[in-house]
């Protein structure tokens, strides 16, 4: 299957690569400011996708059975400090990609967040009805509206959680943010309040490659791994799989800064919708902390521990 990648040099989308790498697809993979891992990729295309005309040229000289939409600014303080700009990523991108792909009678895989919930209930569903507390989160919201309102007969939408792995810069996810700040010196105050479901990467891409494959789940659907953790403890268990002390993550509450008082205090999901349907299957923590290696640029820091 020939498959366009956006965003392939991403955390997401170069994990993606390897994985339709790993079951013999073609995958053109669009990056912008960041190297695209070329050994996973057929082509690498570098374009910045807030111009719609060329990601149309570009579409259409491929014609791609499938497109990936994984380029976003998904920082959610990003988003706020340009709104506009943000949205043509987050939203009119997706939009164009909707519409390309109906053209093409292509499959669309665009990515969502679980930030589009707002913390308040114990477990989301599939029908449970969206509150985005911020500005990313109302983007990414109006992304799936439109994704749906345009393409509802080939697109699948996926809701992702807190995600971990290996980026190709290193600097991307969860434990690499936490060496950048250990490496600086600075102990990390985790919240014991704040839960999540974290996932891997990688097994959210196999579950993204079966979504290409598959003509028959259309729609929104949530994914994580299989266990609901707070922030602190998801840092404890990193901290013991790289064998660093204890000491690197402080024990904090969302209240106790102002800043963070907003945040959602638990994003926990239903998965059975598609884990009942797909042969990939959420991870537990362990299988997902295994596939962690030290980040590169802070091998140095860590070595000297
Ligand atoms: N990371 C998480 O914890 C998490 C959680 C839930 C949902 N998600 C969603 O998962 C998806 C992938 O996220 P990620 O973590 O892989 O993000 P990421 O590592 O920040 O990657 C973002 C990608 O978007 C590309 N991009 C951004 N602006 C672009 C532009 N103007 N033109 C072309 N490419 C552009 C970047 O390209 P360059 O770097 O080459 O510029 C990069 O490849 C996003 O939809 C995100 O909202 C992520």
């Amino acid at each position: 299957m020939k498959i366009l990648l956006t965003g392939a040099s991403g955390l997401l989308g170069s994990a993606f690569a390897r994985s339709a790498k790993r079951r013999g697809h073609q995958v053109i993979g669009i990056h912008h400011q960041n190297p695209a891992p070329s050994s996973d990729l057929a082509q690498t295309r570098t374009l910045d996708l807030t111009d719609l005309n060329a990601l149309e040229a570009l579409t259409l000289e491929h014609f791609p059975d499938a497109i990936v939409n994984c380029a976003a600014i998904s920082e959610p303080s990003a988003c706020e400090a340009k709104p506009t700009h943000s949205r043509l990523v987050n939203v009119a991108l997706p939009e164009k990609l909707a519409l390309l792909a109906r053209h093409l009678f292509a499959t669309l895989i665009h990515i969502s967040s679980e930030q589009v919930f707002d913390g308040t209930a114990h477990i989301y569903h599939r029908d449970s009805p969206p509150s985005p507390p911020n500005e990313y989160a109302r983007q990414k919201l109006d992304s799936e509206l439109r994704v749906h309102e345009l393409a509802a007969e080939f697109a699948t939408t996926l809701r992702l959680p807190l995600l971990i792995g290996n980026s190709p810069t290193g600097t991307r996810s969860l434990h690499e943010r936490l060496f950048a700040s250990w490496a600086a010196g600075q102990p990390t105050p985790l919240f014991t309040d704040e839960y999540r479901q974290p996932c891997l990467a990688d097994n959210a891409a196999d579950a993204m490659v079966e979504l290409c494959e598959r003509n028959d789940l259309k729609g929104v659907y949530s994914w994580a791994g299989q266990k609901t953790l707070s922030r602190y403890e998801i840092g404890q268990r990193i901290l013991k799989h790289f064998g660093l002390p204890e000491t690197l993550i402080q024990a904090a509450q969302r209240g106790d800064d102002p800043r963070f008082a907003h945040r959602q205090a638990r994003l926990s999901f239903d998965l059975a919708p598609l884990a009942s349907k797909l042969k990939t299957q959420p991870q537990g923590l362990s299988d997902q902390l295994d596939a962690l290696i030290v980040p590169k640029p802070y091998r140095p820091w860590y070595h000297s521990q």
